[in-house]
């Protein structure tokens, strides 16, 4: 067996993982989110710890000890969160997390030091509250007796790995979060630590995600089970490692995820492509591959929205279902998912939701599909960047809440213009994490040769195209409204 362990940002789950892919066994620990002021989230890494041991510990209770060996464990983490360790590696601060958005000076200031084109030709990213690097600078400027005190940076998977092995270390794909990582080198960037002041040494060595980077201490095996001799390897960052549970593992595949926010993804084999920042690059957690990224903040979060504020008494199915009886267009209502600001392409941490064409026709149902529409174009504004760089994309698997209406799935493959697949048993970023213990634990020769044993499709949604020419027009008219509204906030 191997264990998956999905350090997420409400909970960390774990898979047990048996040779042939199945999810023998499953356990979820969740922890609080910290905020203290509007715009501040905050997390305490001893909570990752104490879970994820707690966690380990149930799922193997389940079995009898003795008898389950446990090969290999590894890791998928929320993405860029700042863990600030001292020279004993002891934890200087709560974490600051990806959703924290208190850093916009910060990012000012990069731009300012390190020049915009500059910056994004290094880390093939903007300068963005949610990354890494502006939190740190956040920590030198408002805490600086405590920043005096930093030895090394990690990110929150790479702090919990840690804690399991003894060993500090980075890998690639979280790395390339930190906006500090020369993407396409694979290196961190001297120039852009010199232009900002920051002591390069902070920055953990890189590793590879399939990396065995070490066995369990004796610590962490006596609060749960595992055994000592089990190998430890890197892991991913939780897109990343979603891409290697989806088997985007390859030129032309793409994924479309939609859980609280909404995340597109497509297989890179170079990192020298050019996308300008307006969607996110980062290496892969697949060796020596790269992915592109949009990223819809408000995607799930939207239709939670909605339902809490206007269908709070129905539940999810029937509301989704009813969704079908709706034509294309949602007769003539359209909604932009801008509830929270927006990620890709308009980098807009001001910009607010919207519904358009209001007609006192319009009955419930008419929003709720809106809504999905809304969020479904919002996320193929990245997909039509991909596709204007030179991607073809034709196929794209759909995991996360977004595969699990037929009618929101029909919707994808007809705003997208793609054929959407749904995997049979879909795991995410569990699953890649899974994937890279069994790689790593010599299993598979590759991880694609992983993912064919994994991995299976179940369904699939073919474009209807009458409905792909409808939705073609009403992109233009969505796309404009970010423009004429951008201007009101
Ligand atoms: C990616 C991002 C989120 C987090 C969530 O850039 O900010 O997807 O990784 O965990």
């Amino acid at each position: 067996y191997v264990i998956g362990v999905d350090l997420g940002t409400s909970a960390v789950k774990l898979l047990l993982v048996n040779r042939v892919g199945e999810v023998v066994h499953e356990v979820s620990k969740s922890y609080p989110l910290i905020q203290e002021k509007s715009g501040y989230s905050e997390q305490d890494p001893e909570e990752w710890i104490s879970q994820t041991a707690s966690g380990i510990a149930e799922l193997l209770a389940t079995f009898d000890g003795n008898n389950i060996d446990i090969e290999g464990v590894s890791f998928s983490g929320q993405m860029h969160g700042l863990v600030l360790l001292d020279e004993e590696n002891t934890v200087l601060r709560n974490a600051i997390l990806w959703n924290d958005t208190r850093t916009t000076k910060q990012c000012q200031d990069i731009y300012e030091k390190v020049g915009k084109e500059k910056f994004i030709s290094i880390t093939k990213n903007l300068a963005l509250e949610g990354f890494t690097l502006p939190k740190i600078l956040w920590v030198k400027e408002n805490e600086p007796s405590l920043y005096a005190k930093v030895k090394k940076f990690v990110l929150p998977k790479d702090y919990l790995r840690y804690r399991l092995t003894g060993e500090l270390q980075m890998e690639y794909s979280d790395a390339a979060g930190t906006s500090l990582l020369d993407i396409s080198e694979k290196g961190w960037s001297k120039e852009i630590c010199d232009l900002l002041n920051i002591d390069i040494s902070i920055c953990p060595p890189l590793v590879n995600s399939h990396d065995n980077v070490g066995k369990i201490t004796t610590d962490f095996a006596n609060q749960t089970g595992l055994a000592e001799t089990t190998s430890v390897f890197a892991g991913g960052a939780d897109n990343a490692c979603g891409a290697i549970g989806s088997g985007i593992l390859s030129p032309g595949k793409t994924f479309a995820s939609i859980g609280t926010s909404g995340v597109v993804l497509s297989y890179e084999e170079t990192g020298d492509k050019d996308y300008k920042g307006k969607v996110h690059y980062f290496n892969h957690g697949a060796p020596n591959a790269y992915y592109t990224m949009g990223v819809t903040l408000s995607a799930g979060h939207s239709l939670n929205w909605f339902k809490n504020t206007f269908a709070e008494e129905e539940d999810f199915d029937t509301l989704l279902k009813e969704v079908g009886t709706v034509p294309v267009g949602s007769n003539g209502l359209l909604f932009t998912p801008y509830l929270v600001g927006e990620r890709t392409p308009h980098a807009d941490a001001t910009i607010r939701a919207s519904f358009i064409g209001m007609d006192s026709s319009h009955k419930r149902i008419d929003f709720a599909r809106a809504v999905l529409e809304g969020i479904t174009f919002s996320l193929n504004e990245s997909i039509a960047i991909f596709r204007e760089n030179g991607k073809t994309i034709d196929t794209i698997y759909s995991i996360g809440g977004g595969s699990k209406s037929e009618q929101w799935l029909q919707i994808q493959a007809d705003i997208f213009n793609a054929k959407m697949v749904k995997l049979k048993s879909e795991q995410g970023p569990g699953m890649g994490a899974a994937m890279l213990a069994a790689y790593g634990c010599g299993w598979f020769s590759s991880l694609e040769e992983c993912a064919e044993e994994f991995l299976e499709e179940a369904e699939v949604y073919e474009p209807i195209q009458e409905n792909v020419k409808k939705y073609a027009e009403l992109f233009e008219v969505y796309k404009d409204v970010y423009v004429q509204t951008a201007s009101l906030n």
